[in-house]
């Protein structure tokens, strides 16, 4: 066996496995004490852009749960604050952007954007990692990460967080073009930001369409798909892996199929059986237990990794994960449970 290469590449290739790898969206957070000591009296940019502070809190869940693979530690924001839109992230609201896309003439920051110039942290973080983890004897994979050019564009239009999405889908339906414009630039410049990881050491990306849920399925289609799969495209062509995560997007399961990512991240809103008859066996399935079971009880958090394991385990192809990130008010105990289950659930 060649523990060279990542248990987590080699689970998305479809190897052979003795083991189902895993690790967690928002594995690096505040449900982590030792994550809220180094962020006491800083702010979330500041230890995000410190590739000192960043490389430590990456390196934090490892440390105390060996999980399959670091995530950087970073945000989808950052690419956007670092092209000139600046934003700062509020404690009850998230991130607030002080610039909004209005026009045409709003898109031009986001052009030609030089990925290592305007994030040198990222590139320092990701280079530390891959230092850090190269010589462990079954090292885990380094994922990177950008955010999908529909759940970006979200953000700029509407300034921050929201509910309802009122003035995104307002530009969708009156500033279509204006909305595709945006898109299209954005596709560019996560291209060239994801590409930058993985020379700075990526084993993985992860493209995260958080809000790409809130999409009928004619509206997905219209409005996100082509841009997820254009970054798809031209990560493949580089050879390289690409994991791609819709949040709330069941019922979009078939359009992603049809991106052919080499992974889809499952929200917990979908059974196993719906999932494993619309994806194709070439493509890896990621998830996708409910964040929130690790508000319960230690016990039953194993009941519920047992059953998440069990119903996509036989599949070849998997890799535990939550549905969503982790929230911050998850209990150690109930982590501990769930990943001392993943890791002693043996493969028939
Ligand atoms: O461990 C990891 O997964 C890596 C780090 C990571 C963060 N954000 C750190 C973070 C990743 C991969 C993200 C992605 C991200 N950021 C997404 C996509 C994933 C998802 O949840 O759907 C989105 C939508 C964002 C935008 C964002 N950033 C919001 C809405 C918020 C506020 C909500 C919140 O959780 O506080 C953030 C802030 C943020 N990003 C925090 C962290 C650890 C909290 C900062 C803090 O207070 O310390």
């Amino acid at each position: 066996m060649n523990n060279k290469i990542p248990l987590l590449l080699r689970a998305m290739r479809g190897e052979q496995i003795d083991r189902i790898p895993f690790w967690y969206m928002r594995q690096a957070g505040r449900y982590l004490p030792e994550y809220n000591e180094i962020r006491r009296g800083k702010s979330f940019i500041e230890v995000m852009e410190n590739p000192d502070h960043a490389f430590e809190i990456s390196m934090q869940p490892l440390r105390r749960f060996q999980m399959d693979a670091i995530i950087m530690f970073s945000d989808i924001l950052t690419p956007i604050r670092a092209a000139g839109i600046p934003l700062h992230f509020e404690e009850k609201k998230g991130p607030v952007l002080e610039k909004t896309v209005q026009s045409e003439a709003d898109l031009d920051i986001f052009r030609n954007f030089d990925a290592a110039k305007a994030c040198p942290y990222v590139v320092e973080i990701l280079q530390r990692l891959r230092a850090e983890i190269e010589p462990l004897p079954s090292r885990p994979a380094l994922l990177g990460f950008a955010g999908a050019p529909f759940t970006l564009a979200s953000y700029l239009i509407e300034g921050g967080s929201t509910q309802k999405f009122e003035k995104t889908k307002a530009c969708l339906f009156k500033d279509t073009e204006l909305f595709l414009r945006l898109s299209d630039v954005l596709a560019d410049l996560t291209i060239e930001y994801l590409k930058m990881q993985f020379k700075a050491g990526a084993d993985a990306v992860q493209i995260f369409d958080s809000w790409g849920g809130i999409l009928s399925p004619a509206h997905y289609a219209e409005f996100s798909a082509p841009f997820t799969k254009r970054i798809i495209d031209a990560i493949r062509q580089a050879g390289k892996p690409v994991i791609l995560f819709v949040g709330n997007g069941s019922h979009l399961l078939g359009q992603m199929n049809g991106q052919k990512p080499d992974a889809i991240s499952l929200d917990w809103r979908i059974t196993a059986d719906q999932a494993l008859s619309q994806v194709d066996s070439e493509i890896a399935l990621q998830g996708n237990m409910d964040p929130l079971v690790l508000y319960g009880t230690p016990e039953r958090t194993r009941k519920e990794t047992l059953k998440v394991l069990e119903a996509f385990g036989r599949r070849s192809r998997y890799i535990f994960n939550l549905g969503h990130g982790i929230h911050p008010a998850s209990g150690l105990d109930n982590v501990q449970a769930m990943v001392e289950t993943v890791k002693s659930f043996k493969l028939a």
